[in-house]
């Protein structure tokens, strides 16, 4: 059961979409505290027992159970994704509880906010929500919701992405390999990569371009000197089957005589301060407005802008720096300036000097600048910062909904690095500025199954890492996890080592584990639309399945993909092979190339399992199919006769293959149930 509560009048998130009323009386669960007597923050408060679990958060730091540390909801550009953080660059307010209650809670309220999972005392849940006009939904799932196959948080974690909507569909092309590299400066950097990736035989499907594709960073412009022939660039490696994606950023840049800039203007279409004047702050392009993009009218007018990359033959883009990003603010310097002339007159005393270092040091994503600035919200004026972790979403939204227009019934690709919940039904997100850390590895994994219950099905991390330098080993188990994550891309930044496949010694190791993501993707695919059109988690902690078993909750590193596999990745350096706990009896696979494996059965409970650097494992289910794909398919597209089937432990299987045309957007569904026997013969049933 889904209850909704309302608090005052709060902002319009359209992040849930079905329509409820809202119920009068108490909230469940909950103990409230404050409220429009106490400064209108509202503080709710849970009383844990000692093993109550908390899942979901979407996009943060730290474990699958989120029990023990301070999150906030506050969408940030910050690149150290470490342990000591409270948010990253996403909002997703929902999580679940599970223990001697099971409920699901969405706090639907785009300012900053805090959830204080056991931090303050170990023993509490308090959410903190700091005004007084937000949506809480409770969402329970009674006996008769559960079906005998599921289990109650299951259940719970469906209820929600029911009533938020389906998640987006990407063309099938986006799950194939994707290379990108912030450096890639000329066309001819562009062309070399795909040169060399079918040199090395290595399969890719998109090759990405950074900022410097732009004109002095500026949006929806191609600097002619560096992609002289962008159109027939695109073609050309369209041709080889090959798509170019190109990043879009939030900020416009603000120069005279530049048409995005001028039509923005004409039109009021950027974000005001309460004088009237434009906001003004500084990103890559140096001084930049923001499009108000939480206004229908210039919402609609910046998804129209992408028409002029579509039309250059781009079927995909990934929006960036949308939190938005602030390095500076015009505000922001000018105080700098002021405070650093009247040092200039003084005797340089230590106290003017630790008055300048904050306002150098905390320039960037200031709260003040967010406080600074309006959104033109149905005529209303609305303060950025009450809708801030809003705005990549709506940034997103922008260009969907052109995308969806301009281009009938063909799917486009389209992710984000900012989101709220409501952003899944619009496109997929990778998760920002990680570093090529063994510990971010683990945090992808993690990341994964919290972000699936907030909708958000499309999406992987920077594999190999963005900031910092990869080391061969760390691709090698990088790769090893990441041929699971829909989003499989490859990309780094500026100044690190090159991490393309081909600049390491172990490139044909690398290369095979590639070519396996694409045998996988008949199944990966199938359980992907599976998951989306049935409101499931594509990926799934164990305990989301195995509810009674204690020991499948402990399991941090290891995760269900889709209904047939589980996964468990090797995160550490220098190991050759880790402990893995089995919640049933399983098959374990060992791939030493795409075609070379080795079958091992194994009994439920705790086992150490070798794995060699090059090597991947996959544990198939009991009484479960895993689909795979002839050796090189390239297209990821296999019909069910041609699937090579492994059956897990058990006497009989079933697979129901889903496979469509892989573009179109009536998924035209083109269904196949597979029943394979003990003795290995097969029944199709259509
Ligand atoms: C941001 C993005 C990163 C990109 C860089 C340059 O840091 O998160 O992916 O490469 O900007 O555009």
């Amino acid at each position: 059961m889904v209850f909704k509560y309302v608090y005052g009048s709060p902002v319009e998130t359209e992040a849930v979409i079905e329509p409820a009323e809202a119920v009068k009386g108490d909230i469940p669960f909950f103990h409230i505290a404050g409220g429009a007597g106490d400064k209108g923050i509202y503080e709710f408060s849970y009383s844990m027992s000692p093993g109550d679990k908390i899942f979901g958060l979407g996009e943060q730091v730290r474990g699958i159970n989120k029990r023990g540390w301070i999150y906030e909801s506050n969408n940030t550009d910050d690149p150290e994704h470490t342990e000591g953080k409270r948010s990253l660059y996403g909002a997703h307010n929902f999580f679940v509880v599970d223990g001697k209650d099971t409920f699901g809670a969405f706090f639907d309220y785009p300012g900053k906010m805090t959830f204080d999972f056991g931090y303050s005392r170990g023993s509490e849940i308090k959410v903190t929500v700091p005004e007084g006009n937000f949506t809480v939904y409770i969402i329970t799932a009674e006996d008769e919701e559960i079906s005998p196959i599921e289990t109650k948080i299951l259940t719970v974690v469906k209820q929600f992405r029911r009533i938020i909507g389906r998640s987006y569909i990407p063309p099938r092309w986006a799950f194939g390999y994707q290379q990108s590299r912030w450096g890639y400066k000329r066309e001819e950097d562009i062309y070399e990569t795909v040169k060399k990736h079918k040199e090395w035989g290595i399969p890719l499907d998109a090759v990405y371009l950074d900022i410097d594709y732009m004109e002095g960073f500026k949006d929806f412009t191609v600097n002619r000197e560096r992609f002289p022939h962008m159109e027939k660039m695109i073609g050309d490696l369209k041709a080889e089957g090959v798509k170019v994606v190109p990043i879009i950023d939030a900020g416009v840049k603000i120069e005279p005589g530049y048409s995005v800039y001028e039509e923005g203007i004409k039109n009021g279409y950027f974000c005001r301060k309460e004088d009237g004047a434009y906001f003004t702050g500084g990103v890559w392009p140096g001084r930049v407005h923001f499009p108000d993009v939480l206004n229908k009218e210039a919402r609609q007018w910046f998804g129209r802008c992408y028409e002029e990359l579509v039309s250059m033959g781009a079927e995909g883009f990934w929006n960036d720096m949308n939190e938005p990003a602030l390095f500076y603010s015009e505000d922001g310097l000018k105080e700098i300036y002021k405070k650093a002339e009247t040092m200039d007159s003084s005797d340089m005393n230590l106290n003017d000097f630790l008055e300048l270092t904050p306002l150098i040091n905390e320039i960037a994503n200031k709260a003040r600048d967010y406080e600074s600035f309006y959104h033109n919200i149905d005529g209303k004026m609305v303060r950025h910062d009450k809708v801030h972790n809003l705005y990549g979403c709506y940034m997103t939204r922008a260009a969907a909904e052109y995308l969806e227009k301009a281009s009938g019934d063909k799917r486009k690709l389209l992710f984000s690095r900012s989101s709220y919940i409501g952003m899944h039904r619009y496109g997929g997100i990778w998760t920002g500025d990680n570093k090529s850390w063994w510990s971010h590895l683990l945090l992808n994994v993690k990341m994964m199954p919290s972000l699936n219950m907030c909708g958000f099905l499309y999406c992987g991390a920077d594999v190999g890492g963005f900031g910092d330098n990869v080391t061969e080993d760390l691709m090698l188990r990088w790769l090893e996890f990441a041929i699971f994550t829909p989003l499989f891309r490859n990309h780094s930044a500026l100044g690190t080592r090159r991490q393309e496949i081909y600049q390491f010694e172990n490139a044909k190791a690398m290369r095979e584990i590639i070519r396996l993501r694409y045998r996988l993707i008949p199944y990966l695919y199938s359980e992907y639309m599976k998951a989306v059109f049935s409101f499931d988690m594509f990926f799934k902690p164990l305990c989301f399945v195995f509810d009674k078993d204690e020991q499948a909750a402990q399991a941090e590193d290891q995760l269900l993909v889709g209904d047939s596999i589980m996964i468990a990745p090797v995160v550490c350096q220098n190991q050759t092979g880790r402990y893995v706990y089995l919640p049933e009896d399983m098959l374990l696979i060992t791939f030493s190339t795409a075609e070379d494996m080795d079958l091992k059965p194994m009994k439920k409970g705790h086992h150490y399992v070798t794995v060699w650097e090059h090597e991947v494992i996959i544990f198939v289910r009991k009484n479960r199919l895993l689909p795979l794909a002839p050796p090189d398919n390239v297209t990821g597209d296999a019909l069910p006769e041609d699937l090579q089937l492994i059956k897990g432990p058990g006497e009989k299987a079933a697979y129901v293959y889903y496979n469509d045309d892989g573009y179109c957007t009536d998924y035209k569904r083109m269904k196949k149930t597979v029943v394979v026997d003990k003795a290995g013969n097969r029944e199709y049933i259509d």
